[in-house]
């Protein structure tokens, strides 16, 4: 059996170049701390920085809570490339240089800590709930496979905003929704238990919405979870000239 390259890595010391920012002091410029760290095999670039944190920088900040990959806290850039720090091993990066900063398009609190409130604001903005109109609240609403099957992968989002991070769109218009957001409306949409009419989408058929995509897949390169927004994307365009056509048509009223 061939040894995996990473483990050629592993049991040995690695540079870590880390940012660090204080939003609380912006007369400082922005700079990066360096420290040595012993790495033993398979530990993660987030046992990395709690080992910095815990050893060598206690004013070192960056969020953490599940350490598996579920809560979403940890997407940073790691030698360029966002993911998540809890899964990822340091020996997997191919450098014994690790250099690790905030997400991009986003503002930064502190060091790895970005701002996202922005962020939730955009996802309230779609309406992130079933919406329904012919059942009390409460009422158990059955899913065949095939159905609950459509909306899988939009399911597994964990929110982490590692697709956000990696869309070019936000850094020249920073009131595009984003890929996240457009993902899970298309969840809900694609939902046979949701509905909100068609309508709806009215609300995202502009440029801030789903006009703004560049289509370049780095959303989609990005997602720890394989989920794909830009596919989501490209669905609620299709729903939308859909509707405009039903419309035209005469077969749909415009509340419908
Ligand atoms: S700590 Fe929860 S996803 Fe990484």
């Amino acid at each position: 059996m061939t040894t995996p390259m990473a483990l050629l890595k592993a049991d040995s010391t690695y540079t870590f170049k880390i940012f660090r920012y204080d939003s609380k002091t912006p007369e400082k410029e922005p700079s990066f701390s360096t420290y040595q760290v012993d790495v033993v095999p398979g530990m993660s670039v987030l046992s990395a920085l709690l080992a910095i944190r815990d050893e060598m920088d206690g004013g070192l900040s960056f969020r953490c809570s599940c350490r598996s990959a579920v809560c979403g806290s940890c997407a940073m850039a790691m030698n360029g490339k966002i993911e998540l720090a809890c899964r990822t091993q340091v020996a997997s990066l191919g450098s014994d240089l690790i250099i690790l900063e905030p997400l991009p398009n986003f503002e930064i609190i502190k060091d790895l800590v970005v701002d996202m409130i922005p962020f939730w604001a955009k996802y309230d903005q779609i309406k992130p709930w079933l919406i329904r109109k012919t059942l009390p609240v409460g009422t158990e609403i059955r899913q065949s496979e095939e159905e609950r099957n459509r909306i899988d992968q939009f399911v597994h989002c964990i929110l982490c905003a590692a697709c956000y991070g990696a869309c070019p769109v936000p850094s020249r218009d920073p009131e595009y929704l984003g890929p996240a957001a457009l993902a899970k409306l298309e969840r809900f949409v694609l939902d046979s238990r949701d509905e909100r009419s068609p309508s709806a989408l009215e609300a995202v058929n502009n440029e801030k919405g789903v006009w703004g995509c560049d289509t370049l897949f780095k959303c989609i390169e990005a997602c720890p979870k394989d989920v794909r927004p830009t596919d989501a994307i490209v669905g609620l365009r299709k729903s939308l000239v859909k509707h405009k056509f039903k419309k035209l048509l005469g077969m749909v009223k415009d509340e419908d």
